[in-house]
């Protein structure tokens, strides 16, 4: 009765299991894998959504890529860093979800293929199956800092490929794509007609110095049709307004085929409301103040987990050079999903195994670096205390 896009396997997995008995029992614990800003204890001003009730907002006006006003502002944002995008190449959208689903529409039939970086964001998956997308997978390699191993890019690459899509910085392993990569994958893509889909919602949070500036830009690119995507969810700390972007680049005359088709797809899709297009240079502006809190808090929460760890012979803290996760390499004594499922109930922390990003091999987690500096303190305490017997001298 059902379609195929939807997984024959729904069933919550064992850790999701587990998780829903220790709420159930009332029993608390460190949750090392919150990713919600607005439940990490960050002082949101309680007018910061006044913009939301505008009163132009009372008059429907429908534009299928969004306001302009809006699209200026988003414009304007690119601009803050450091890139130049004209606001009739930026598409507005509810969130990246949505931006990829329009992209997909875009780009793709039925079938057709897009490469995703591995490790990556679990949510691929649902994505493209969502849409009828088969993903091939290209590596990440970590040697002392990741990058792409071009050769899984080529050897990914089939007669169907239609994107390639990567995550800069990434989640989980934190690493920007750097410009001579971008342009190692335009000259990859641009002959044979594969566009690049660049998922930069992480952009503004760097945690080792001059990486951001080392990174290449989708929206900058001229040779190759390009998409950044970027929101409010992350940049703003304010994932429930539901406004997302789209930020076009590449050789003219394609990235206007490109938004007309989208034009299309947005017209008939319209997921974006009028009172967020009105409130959107309004809530760019005051959402530093929470972007702002939440780059302090990763930073601490960074410093603390790598001084943390080289305490901890056995355990390592890989180097993440952006965005809101950092990876623990811990010893494999037992399997990943094992590990954490005692963390959680014997010791009470929350933390994801590796394998759920597809990291090639165990032992990985992978933690967020939001929780309060004190509970993210206790709960990286907590996960290193289970090895601290390993490797300690007598
Ligand atoms: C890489 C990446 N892209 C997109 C998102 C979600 O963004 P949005 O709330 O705009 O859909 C996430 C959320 O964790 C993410 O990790």
């Amino acid at each position: 009765m059902f379609s195929s896009r939807i997984p024959a396997n729904i069933a919550p997995n064992r850790l999701a299991e587990a998780l829903r008995a220790v709420h159930a029992e009332g029993r608390p614990f460190i949750d090392l894998t919150a990713s919600n800003p607005t439940r990490a204890g960050f002082s949101y001003p309680p007018d910061l959504l006044v913009p939301l009730a505008d009163a132009r907002a009372l008059r429907y006006e429908p534009s299928a890529l969004g306001r302009a006003d809006a699209r200026e502002a988003v414009a304007a944002d690119y601009a803050r860093q450091g890139v130049s995008v004209p606001p009739a190449r930026i598409v507005l959208t509810a969130s990246s979800s949505d931006a990829y689903s329009m992209l997909f529409k875009l780009l793709a039939n039925a079938g057709d293929e897009v490469l995703v970086p591995r490790p990556s964001y679990p949510l691929f998956d649902h994505l493209t199956r969502l849409d009828l997308v088969v993903t091939r997978p290209y590596d990440l390699d970590i040697h002392g800092a990741w990058s792409i191993d071009f050769t899984s890019v080529e050897r990914a690459i089939t007669p169907r490929t239609r994107a390639v899509l990567v995550v800069s910085p990434n989640n989980p392993t934190g690493s920007f794509v750097r410009q001579a990569e971008l342009d190692h994958l335009a000259a990859l893509c641009a002959p044979r007609d594969i566009a690049i889909v660049a998922d930069e919602v992480f952009a503004d949070y760097e945690l080792e110095a001059g990486a951001a500036a080392g990174a290449g830009r989708a929206a900058s690119r001229r040779d190759v049709l390009s998409f950044a995507l970027g929101g409010l969810s992350k940049s703003a700390g304010l994932p429930q307004v539901k406004l997302g972007w789209i930020a076009a680049g590449g050789p003219d005359g394609l990235v206007d085929a490109a938004l007309e088709r989208l034009e299309l797809v947005c017209d008939t899709y319209p997921t974006v409301s009028t009172p967020v297009q009105v409130a959107a240079a309004g809530l760019l502006q005051r959402g530093a103040a929470i972007r702002q809190q939440i780059a302090a808090r990763i930073a601490a929460n960074y410093r603390w987990l790598r001084s943390a760890v080289a305490g901890a012979p056995s355990c390592g803290a890989l180097r993440s050079e952006g965005g809101w996760y950092a990876v623990l390499q811990v010893p494999s004594l037992a399997s990943e999903e094992d590990l954490v499922l005692e963390l959680l109930t014997v010791d009470g922390v929350l933390i994801h195994p590796g394998y759920f990003f597809d990291f090639p091999r165990e032992s990985f987690l992978v933690v967020s670096l939001l929780p309060p500096e004190a509970s993210f303190a206790a709960g990286v305490e907590r996960v290193l205390r289970r090895f601290a017997f390993i490797g300690s001298r007598p």
